[in-house]
């Protein structure tokens, strides 16, 4: 299993690429599955949870040809002709929760679908009950047999209006995608309105579906017979800009961030700006600075979008971890999110949790130690605090990484860090 070893303490400054949104290129993936035309996707990034994606796909029949871009990203080219297998198998499930993405499709196109449930997770229970249900409200029957969610609508889906208890992510994408074979109008009530939702059902449009309200919490879907192909640019990654925007303030340096996006970000700019780092829009995409003095504590409570994101809230204890003041950061959409306090602590960071929040009373700074993480966010809040620490941080398990950030060492060497990538052949 790859390290990754960081000698902190370097400024960094410079500019550092933006990648296209791993949460946004899954979904779109999927989307493939709904005509057996080719979708062209270009700005994916070449992350594992796309190549896992990918996998799963080529398993479900669907061509996958695979043009990379000159330094970072790739064009992926998804033809499902034909959909030669309906499950989707524990093995390639296990490894990525979002592989769920193709139940909503496949179930659409097919008119069964034969998904392993995720299981457990890193960050809490994260049911997909609400997948589960609303497709139910389509006219799907649902049953759970060995692991796996057994789906079957064989005379195809038919449109209703739904209203999610909460938002779901996944969940409004799955039921988007379902919803656009479906026969007549659904209504979706409570949609999530996180920019990624908003690219798919940019896509689907193009595809040739018929969708209103995109960006709103209600997205009206009239279904259409069939679907085309399409070409779409994933948008950039707003958590990668937002973890680099962190990266340059937890150093105090200054950094540019090609093609960001402010308007993905703005809870996390205005929450940055609070502590004291500016961000400023440039023709290139966004400029992160210290304004003047260390950063200060401040207030966060993650929610859906456009709230600050759960998937920015590691990063943002990190910064905190050497702020002036205390700070609050409190986490509302998932539980048991809080894995990167304890390795945190462990470089000296004075934190408490209590309950759904924790404590971070800022220390003057901290030092260097072997850590590890068990999920994609958490690991990388640990790169941040390794980026400002004093001596040597070793990150284990880098594969949480790998998952969700293009090449990160390249990207931070680039701004002047230190930062090293050690291969092992064995797991530990
Ligand atoms: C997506 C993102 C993830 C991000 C999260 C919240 C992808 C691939 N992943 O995850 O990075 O952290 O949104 O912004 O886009 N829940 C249920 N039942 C369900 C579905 C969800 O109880 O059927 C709960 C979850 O446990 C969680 C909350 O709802 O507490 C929000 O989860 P959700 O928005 O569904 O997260 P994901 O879509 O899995």
């Amino acid at each position: 299993m790859d390290r990754i070893v960081i000698r902190g303490g370097r400024r960094l400054t410079g500019a550092i690429p933006i990648s296209g949104a791993k949460n946004a290129a899954l979904p779109l993936m999927a989307a493939c599955l709904l005509t057996d035309q080719p979708l062209v996707l270009s700005n994916v990034p070449a992350v594992a949870d796309i190549a896992s994606m990918a996998n799963l796909l080529a398993e479900l029949g669907v061509d996958v040809a695979r043009q990379d871009a000159a330094d970072y990203g790739q064009t992926l080219t998804l033809t499902a002709r034909e959909v030669k297998d309906i499950t989707a198998p524990y093995d390639l499930v296990r490894k990525m929760r979002a592989s769920v993405l193709v139940l909503g499709p496949l179930l659409a196109r097919c008119g069964h679908a034969r998904v392993s449930l995720p299981g457990g997770c890193a960050i809490g229970t994260r049911p997909v009950d609400q997948h589960l249900k609303a497709l139910s409200e389509l006219g799907a029957t649902i049953r759970l047999d060995s692991g796996y969610i057994e789906a079957a609508a064989p005379a195809g889906l038919v449109g209703t209006t739904i209203t999610f208890p909460f938002v779901t992510v996944t969940g409004t994408e799955n039921i988007l995608m379902a919803a656009c074979l479906a026969r007549g109008e659904t209504v979706l009530h409570n949609a999530a309105r996180e920019p990624e939702v908003v690219d798919l059902a940019t896509c689907l449009v193009a595809m040739g579906a018929q969708i209103d309200g995109i960006g709103s919490d209600t997205l009206r879907i009239i279904g259409v017979d069939r679907l085309r192909g399409a070409a779409h640019e994933v948008l950039p990654d707003r958590i990668e800009t937002g973890t680099y925007a962190v990266a340059a303030a937890i150093t105090g340096g200054d950094v540019e961030l090609l093609g960001a996006r402010a308007d993905l970000i703005s809870s996390v700019m205005d929450s940055l700006a609070a502590a004291g780092v500016a961000v400023t829009p440039t023709n290139r995409g966004l400029r992160v600075a210290l304004k003047n003095g260390p950063v200060q504590g401040i207030d966060v409570m993650t929610e859906p979008f456009p709230g600050f994101p759960t998937d920015m809230q590691a990063q943002m204890m990190a910064l905190m971890t050497i702020a002036g003041g205390a700070a609050m950061i409190t986490e509302t959409v998932f539980e048991n999110r809080f894995m990167h306090v304890p390795e945190l602590c462990r470089m000296g960071a004075n934190i408490n949790v209590h309950g759904a929040s924790a404590i971070v009373r800022g220390v003057p700074g901290l030092k260097g130690a072997p850590v590890m993480a068990t999920d994609l966010r958490a690991s990388v809040s640990l790169v941040l605090a390794g980026l400002a620490a004093s001596g040597e941080t070793v990150v284990n398990r880098v594969y949480h990484l790998d998952r969700g950030y293009e090449r990160i060492e390249a990207k931070l060497v680039g701004c002047g860090a230190d930062i090293e990538r050690f291969r092992e052949r064995r797991d530990d």
